[in-house]
């Protein structure tokens, strides 16, 4: 029968023989998948694995900085590359949802082109792919792509996709993937993280993307993220965050009307995200967390609780 500790002990020594003493290179994300992946072939192969953690910019309040130090507390030889501004630079003025996407995934692919370029004579890409990836990525659903590889385009293929590629949880499902984790000694909180998309806030800002409203949603979601943890709700969600709405609507306050922004909570229950039902949140929790909201974030006068279930809605809102 498996069991996560044999896992770990075959695949470390697989590793091992796999990679001898040569240089691997992983792009974390904060995720749980990059993150077992990362403590796997650290276990194996020490400081010969060279991760690198990029800031996108569209990224959870303080997550940058919170999950490097994380990342740095677990011994993991990792490069934090800020790349914010370019990031968001070349999505200034950009609504259509697909083309963010792409955007995202190009501006990724040249940041970490680039710092894999430092890592002299690397000979591998390792990459967190778990087996429901592998599965998508075949049956050609069209479903979110988790993988650098899967945004490469077909013209001129950037330096680290033509390394040889190691994917040590390829044959898992996520819930043995958290396995692994507990069995590494991973922090609780890591392993059961909300899944996050790749191209993060910017589709969850509904039409172009600003540093300003980033930083809104920022606050937004930091609020509804700790409020859900603060009341024992984290866990039970499968997935939460918060929408920034293209639109403003009418508020007062004091004796003043006010003309603000107005934004979305979403939570949902799921097992692999391809169907889900919007979570039945207390009452006082909302009440309480859109209080929080409108008191706390400038320029947010109204929020609404999404009520849709997928199909025929999904998760995101772009
Ligand atoms: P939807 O919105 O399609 O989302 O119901 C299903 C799951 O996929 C995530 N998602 C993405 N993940 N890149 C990603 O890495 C993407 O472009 C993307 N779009 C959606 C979403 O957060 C949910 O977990």
């Amino acid at each position: 029968t498996w069991t996560p500790d044999a896992f770990v002990d075959k695949t470390v020594a697989e590793l091992k023989a796999k990679i001898g003493d040569e240089k691997v290179i992983l792009g974390l994300s904060g995720g749980v998948d990059s993150s077992v992946a990362a403590v796997l072939l650290h276990k194996a192969i020490g400081k010969n694995l060279h991760c690198i953690f990029v800031n996108n910019g569209l990224l959870r309040k303080n997550e940058f900085t919170d999950v490097l130090k994380q990342y740095e507390g677990m011994g993991l030889n990792v490069k934090g590359v800020d790349a914010s501004a370019r990031f968001l630079g070349d999505l200034a003025g950009e609504s259509d949802p697909e083309t963010k996407r792409k955007t995202i995934g190009r501006v990724f692919i040249e940041v970490f082109d680039d710092e894999s370029h430092l890592v002299e004579n690397a000979k591998w890409l390792a990459q967190g792919t778990i087996y429901p990836d592998v599965i998508e990525s075949v049956s050609a659903t069209g479903g979110p792509s988790q993988t650098i590889k899967s945004h490469h385009n077909v013209g001129g293929l950037p330096d680290f996709m033509k390394l040889k590629v190691v994917e040590p949880l390829k044959m898992l499902f996520k819930d043995e993937v958290r396995r692994v984790g507990a069995s590494l000694g991973i922090d609780k909180a890591l392993l059961g993280r909300h899944p996050f998309p790749g191209p993060g806030l910017a589709i969850r800002i509904l039409g172009d993307i600003t540093p300003e409203k980033v930083a809104i949603l920022q606050e937004v979601d930091a609020i509804f993220i700790d409020g859900l943890k603060k009341w024992g709700l984290y866990d039970k969600v499968w997935q939460a965050g918060a929408m920034l709405l293209p639109v403003n609507s009418v508020g007062v306050m004091g004796d003043e009307r006010t003309y603000e922004k107005c934004v979305a909570l979403r939570a949902v229950e799921s097992t692999d995200g391809m169907t889900a039902d919007w979570v039945n949140l207390p009452y006082e929790f909302l009440q309480k967390t859109s209080n929080d909201i409108i008191n706390k974030v400038p320029g947010v006068n109204r929020v609404v609780y999404d009520i849709s279930s997928k199909p025929p809605a999904t998760i995101e809102w772009e």
